[in-house]
């Protein structure tokens, strides 16, 4: 009894670590505070807290049953209820190549930094926005670090996820939860910093438009991991024991926590060095060695474990979204483990370095009005994970037998789960409307129309030729 009990334990841990490290990345440390910035600070905080509480956390929830009661990922689980579903997991896997056409260059940034942190960032505070400015339009820099940064990528997916990378992770999470309590202290204390407090915490409901909301949507199906089948595969490797609901919440909660941690680290600061909130992809690069720039002789030593935690949170996430695709090239392709993954990685590396380039000698270059790392930044998370999201509720709420979606989230009547019938109802009937809402006014209220469209009509190519694949 002794025995089971730990041994449950010690695989929900790993579960748990494994969802969380998932989710924890990028997302939560890059993107939410500088989204944050740009779309007006606390009215876009209450949105998106709104859309994790209401849709993220019933969608992983969803996720996590469906990978269990199916044991296969993504595409398998929707193909094994009926072909004509294939397309929605298809899609996943497409989401997962597009974000990972940008990912490993911000990735890479987090690397660049680590070494930068010691030669000479931090001595002149002033120009620390300039060195970012020119570091990622440089043609060549940016493209070694991604470079090094998807290798060891495949590195880890060629070999499975290694024990070395597990261990470094359960250090290095902590830290970074550590470090980035220690910088929001630290910023904090810096004169004119509660400024950014009241940006935060204190909403301007006049800056909200159609396109806040689809933003806050999009950024959190990005930062849960959800709406590509990543949950779904996770879920399938759930023991039968495991509580789905209190793990969904747990694994929530904790991508939540760093992401306002994250701003919390940031925007007093931000505000008290007179920095302009709405500076976009920098924000993190730019902010945090200012913060560690006032340390003195500490402050080096202090940024680059910053920038290591940034990149092994990173490099969790990446490394999910990789297998993701070769999980799916596996399954339903029958190929060898390394030749997907390597096949796959030559093609993320290709979109990697438009992805770069575009920020720098290849600026010129748009499609559908963007360059290529805001096409695929924009591809992904403003339209195909919301709408994986929402098939994934359809599918879920029409399509399975509620009876076995109790079955599997009471653990065949074995826990409680009393808020079902209000999760079923948000599956069902709520989720999918609200989607099609936020989707229908972020669209039209969105400059880039002609890529949500190109978006859209995607989609259904790929509902009618889902057969084939
Ligand atoms: N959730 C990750 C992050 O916040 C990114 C990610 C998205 C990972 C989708 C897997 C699937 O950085």
């Amino acid at each position: 009894m002794e025995q089971g009990k730990r041994e449950n334990w010690g695989s929900r841990f790993g579960f748990i670590m494994a969802a969380a490290g998932s989710a924890v990345g990028l997302g939560n440390i890059w993107r939410f505070p500088y989204l944050t910035g740009q779309n007006g600070g606390g009215a876009f905080i209450v949105i998106y807290l709104g859309c994790i509480l209401f849709i993220g956390l019933s969608i992983m929830l969803a996720e996590f049953a469906v990978g269990r009661r199916s044991g296969l990922a993504a595409v398998g689980a929707y193909k094994s209820f009926s072909d004509r579903w294939t397309f929605a997991g298809v899609m996943g896997v497409l989401s997962a190549f597009f974000i990972m056409g940008f990912y490993p260059v911000v990735g890479g940034w987090s690397m660049a930094y680590i070494v930068k942190s010691f030669t000479g960032l931090l001595s002149v505070p002033e120009a620390i926005g300039d060195v970012f400015g020119g570091f990622i339009g440089n043609p060549v820099q940016p493209l070694i670090w991604m470079a090094i940064y998807l290798v060891i990528n495949v590195l880890i997916v060629a070999r499975g996820v290694s024990g070395g990378i597990e261990a470094a992770g359960k250090i290095l999470m902590p830290s970074l939860f550590v470090l980035l309590i220690l910088v929001a202290i630290k910023g904090l204390t810096i004169p004119g910093s509660s400024a950014g407090l009241a940006f935060l915490f204190k909403p301007d409901w006049s800056l909200v438009t159609g396109q806040t909301f689809l933003a806050a949507l999009g950024q959190a199906f990005f930062s849960l991991s959800l709406g590509m089948g990543c949950m779904i595969t996770y879920g399938s490797y759930l023991n039968k024991q495991e509580k789905l609901p209190s793990n969904a919440l747990i694994v929530v909660s904790m991508d939540t926590t760093v992401a306002l941690l994250a701003g919390v680290a940031m925007f007093p600061a931000l505000f008290a060095f007179g920095m302009e909130p709405a500076a976009g992809p920098g924000l993190v690069f730019v902010v945090i060695p200012q913060i560690f720039a006032q340390m003195g002789g500490i402050g080096p030593l202090f940024s680059a474990v910053f920038f290591v935690a940034l990149f092994i949170a990173a490099l969790t996430s990446s490394v999910s979204l990789l297998e993701v695709v070769v999980a799916y090239l596996m399954d339903q392709k029958k190929m060898q483990r390394k030749p997907a993954v390597y096949g796959t990685a030559v093609v993320m590396a290709v979109l990697c370095v438009l992805a770069s380039l575009s920020l720098g000698v290849m600026s010129g270059v748009t499609v559908f009005g963007v360059g290529a790392f805001d096409f695929f930044d924009i591809l992904t998370d403003k339209i195909f994970l919301a709408i994986g999201g929402m098939l994934l509720a359809i599918f879920t709420g029409w399509f399975m037998k509620k009876e076995d979606l109790k079955d599997e989230l009471t653990n065949g009547g074995v826990v409680q789960f009393g808020l079902f019938e209000v999760w079923y109802a948000l599956i069902k009937y709520i989720i999918p409307i609200l989607i099609g809402i936020v989707a229908f006014v972020g669209i039209t209220s969105i400059a880039q129309k002609g890529l949500m469209i190109f978006g859209l009509l995607l989609i259904v190519v790929l509902a009618i030729f889902s057969k084939k694949l």
